[in-house]
């Protein structure tokens, strides 16, 4: 990208940037693999982040402090001036920006934080400051209420302008406006997520959403991480990239998540889980979730099964190997809602290889029934028998296979397979009931009993105690 030659002289620059700060905004950026942190790890770039937000949804996930409301700050002022506007111009070209995204010519956006003292604290200064000290108007931008700027554009009788709002002000403030963007710091309220989308749609506009995933499996999680949308890009911004944040803060990070991996997947990089009564808090997918491979021949196999039994809930079954120092890698998942037992056995058989051998299948012990089928009518090799349905002390077992064994490896470690991804998402969101005694009622867990039966079975078969 070349720069227009009126703008190409080092003192037109440097005027440029003084009087429109945002000219000289640069994101951060960095590329390839995490040496430090967590080595082995792609590291995130704040700059990937801001060129690719050109979609109708753009999310920004992130941990905290990693900068997800600079990226929102800087496209909010870009939106309301315009691309044509030479300081964006230049920071369209310092950040290697595709313009073309960005409508010409100035426009209306809203800035929108969780309330008003968030609006003044972290939006209202520091867009005025990127804004510099050109022309333009303030209406209450101290004023824990709804304010706005407008700033004069070169060339265009029609300003740009921003007004700052808060989630807070619930959806009925957030109607009867045609914007081109909106930009939401942090997590809000679906209904007023759904009046913005109303907002921005007669000029095609778009939505910007930067936030901590810190309220638990909400509906962001539901409309852009459990269903892949196409009008939206996500991406994660990590806390160990941020080149702003002290060096000295990621070293004592490192040490609580070396002892808490459930904090640093939400406060580090961003990632959705459970907050409240959580139960698997140690699962992590960058710790237990790896590349597939090949499974040896001579590592013992075994199978979990949860049997769905009414419509609904799904029959799931769970392969798992043994490796020889001991940790149990899951490497196939089947799920599938009604049918018949026997389409189920046939379906599972037909997922093996021919050679397969399984040792022992562990079954829901709720429906011998369905067991006696697989044994005797639909027969699906190995040792068919009934799981150790004991709540409390499978998921503890479950637990300590999550930790790390003695080499520092985990003792459990799940395939990286689309197929198994639901599991993924039960884990992040498995909670405790009040008083924390027992799970609580009707939440998806058939893909964790399958977890359970297997690692108790081989648990209990290392320990030479039979199972069923
Ligand atoms: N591109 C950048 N240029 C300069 N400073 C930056 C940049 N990106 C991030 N920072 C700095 O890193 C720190 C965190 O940034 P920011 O407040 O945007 O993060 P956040 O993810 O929104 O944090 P929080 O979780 O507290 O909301 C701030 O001090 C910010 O100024
Ligand atoms: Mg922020």
């Amino acid at each position: 990208m070349t720069l227009p030659a009126a703008l190409a002289t080092a003192t037109t620059l440097a005027r440029l940037v003084r009087s429109a700060p945002i000219a000289g905004w640069r994101a951060w950026h960095a590329e390839g693999i995490d040496q430090t942190w967590e080595p082995g790890r792609i590291v995130s770039s704040q700059r990937f982040a801001l060129q690719s937000a050109t979609r109708k949804y753009n999310l920004c996930f992130g941990g905290n402090r990693t900068g997800k409301t600079e990226w929102l700050r800087a496209l909010c002022v870009a939106y309301a001036l315009g691309s044509d506007h030479p300081a964006i111009v230049l920071w369209g070209h310092l950040n290697q920006i595709d313009l073309t995204q960005i409508p010409r010519g100035p426009g209306e956006v809203w800035c929108v934080a969780p309330d008003f003292a968030t609006s003044v604290k972290v939006h209202r200064r520091q867009i005025d400051r990127l804004l510099g000290p050109g022309d333009k108007d303030w209406w209450g931008m101290d004023a824990e209420s709804e304010a706005r700027v407008r700033i004069k554009v070169p060339g265009y009788e029609s300003e740009a302008v921003i007004v700052f709002k808060a989630n807070k002000q619930g959806r009925e403030a957030f109607q009867a406006s045609s914007l081109r963007a909106v930009f939401l710091d942090e997590e809000g309220s679906e209904a007023v997520f759904e009046e913005c989308e109303q907002r921005v749609g007669d000029q095609a506009g778009r939505l910007f959403l930067a936030m901590s995933p810190l309220k638990g499996l909400t509906w962001v999680h539901r409309r852009f991480v459990e269903t892949i949308d196409p009008e939206a890009f996500t991406y994660h911004l990590v806390r160990w990239d941020n080149p702003f944040y002290p060096h000295a803060e990621k070293l004592r990070d490192k040490q609580r998540a070396e002892r808490d991996p459930g904090w640093a997947d939400a406060r580090i990089r961003g990632l959705f889980v459970v907050q409240k009564g959580r139960i698997y808090t140690t699962f992590s997918r960058s710790t237990h979730v790896v590349p597939a491979y090949p499974i040896p021949p001579t590592w013992p196999r075994h199978r979990g099964i949860d049997f769905g039994t009414s419509p609904g809930n799904p029959h799931v079954c769970t392969w798992a190997a043994e490796r020889p120092d001991g940790q149990i890698v899951v490497y196939r998942h089947y799920r599938r809602e009604e049918q018949t037992i026997k389409y189920h056995a046939e379906q599972m058989l037909k997922l093996q290889e021919p050679s397969e051998v399984i040792v022992s299948t562990w079954c829901d012990p709720e429906d011998p029934g369905k067991i006696l089928s697989l044994r005797r009518d639909h027969p699906i090799g190995g040792d068919v028998r009934k799981g150790d349905n004991r709540i409390d002390d499978g998921i503890d077992e479950v637990k300590q296979a999550l930790l790390p064994m003695a080499d520092g490896q985990p003792g459990i470690v799940f395939f990286y397979l689309p197929e198994l991804a639901p599991l993924f998402v039960e884990f992040d969101g498995y909670q405790w009931a009040e008083g924390r005694e027992k799970p609580r009622e009707g939440q998806n867990d058939h893909g964790l009993d399958t977890i359970r039966y297997i690692v108790r079975g081989i648990r209990r078969r290392r320990r030479g105690i039979a199972v069923g």
